[in-house]
């Protein structure tokens, strides 16, 4: 028997350019998923799955030399396809399980490779920053084969996130991000350039609590998320609510192509007032960073 858990995430500056090897800025936020898991003669799971999370499962629990031979109970906080990062914190939660299992107590670095092994499974090439979003808290400044950097911020940020309603297929946007890379590659090279002195001045801003700032950067990341082609009109339509609402900035959070969006808020007031323009049927919630 072993149990864990994993937090959701949210990108806030640099999906998909970190794919590519620029720096994103990213947290964890209080949402979760959790895993127990026992012995059983073969693999199964309480949720209805295709064969990616068993397959992913298989991965983890062969990263710790564990059989496949477990029921795994799956309890989750968010919805998988909406950019929260479901596959990494079930792949974080299944970690922790499976270290628990083990009677082992490794620290979230270590849980953030095994974790690595079944985002593999999901994503085909993911840059690793979901992982080690899921497997601690705070802001992190993430580069792909770097050891990722706590970021101190001045202030909480107050964000919305909102769900689009509609999933979004993370391997193949990234697939495709990759595609227009290798078939424009001066328009992404210059592209990358302002994305990542982009995330260095988000950074800054974190640091300095440059509330207003960070909302314009914000507005400029979706330009770029655009760019690349990985907005849709249903994370548009949000988006811009969201800034007829009175947020200081909005974005996509995530792979993009549906799922979620992000904004940043003044006060308690401009959430109120989105909260009631959006479709309640859809997952929204508030959260405070940091
Ligand atoms: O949509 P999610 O939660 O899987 O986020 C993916 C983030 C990307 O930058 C698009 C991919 C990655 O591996 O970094």
């Amino acid at each position: 028997m072993g149990k864990g858990a994993g937090f959701a995430k949210a990108i806030l500056f640099g999906e998909h350019f970190v794919v590519q090897g620029a720096h994103a800025l990213g947290a964890s936020l209080s949402k979760e998923i959790r895993v127990k898991i026992s012995p059983a003669e073969k693999l199964s799971l309480n949720i209805e799955t295709g064969t990616i999370v068993p397959e992913a499962s298989r991965a983890i629990l062969s990263s710790f030399s564990l059989p496949a031979n477990y029921r795994i109970e799956v309890e989750a906080d968010i919805p998988s396809g909406a950019g929260l990062g479901w596959s990494a914190a079930y792949s974080v939660a299944l970690s922790r399980a499976a270290a628990e299992e083990k009677g082992i107590s490794p620290g979230w670095r270590e849980i953030a490779r095994h974790a690595y092994e079944g985002e593999k499974v999901f994503h085909g090439n993911p840059s690793g920053i979901d992982n080690t979003l899921s497997s601690q808290r705070g802001v992190v400044l993430f580069r792909r084969n770097e050891e990722p950097l706590s970021v101190e911020l001045a202030e909480p940020l107050r964000v919305v996130v909102a769900d689009s309603g509609k999933t979004g297929p993370t391997k193949e946007l990234v697939a495709g991000v990759s595609l227009l890379k290798d078939e424009k590659p001066q328009y992404f090279s210059d592209l990358m350039e302002r994305e990542e002195e982009l995330v260095m001045d988000a950074k800054r801003a974190l640091e300095q609590g440059n509330i207003p700032l960070l909302g314009r950067l914000m507005n400029r990341n979706q330009e770029y998320l655009r760019q690349i082609g990985v907005s849709s009109p249903e994370l548009e339509g949000l988006i811009e609510v969201f800034r007829d609402e009175g947020a200081l900035g909005a974005k996509l959070t995530g792979a993009g192509g549906g799922g979620c969006a992000i904004a940043l808020l003044k006060s308690k007031k401009d959430a109120s007032a989105i909260l009631q323009r959006i479709d309640k049927n859809h997952l929204i919630f508030e959260a405070q960073i940091g």
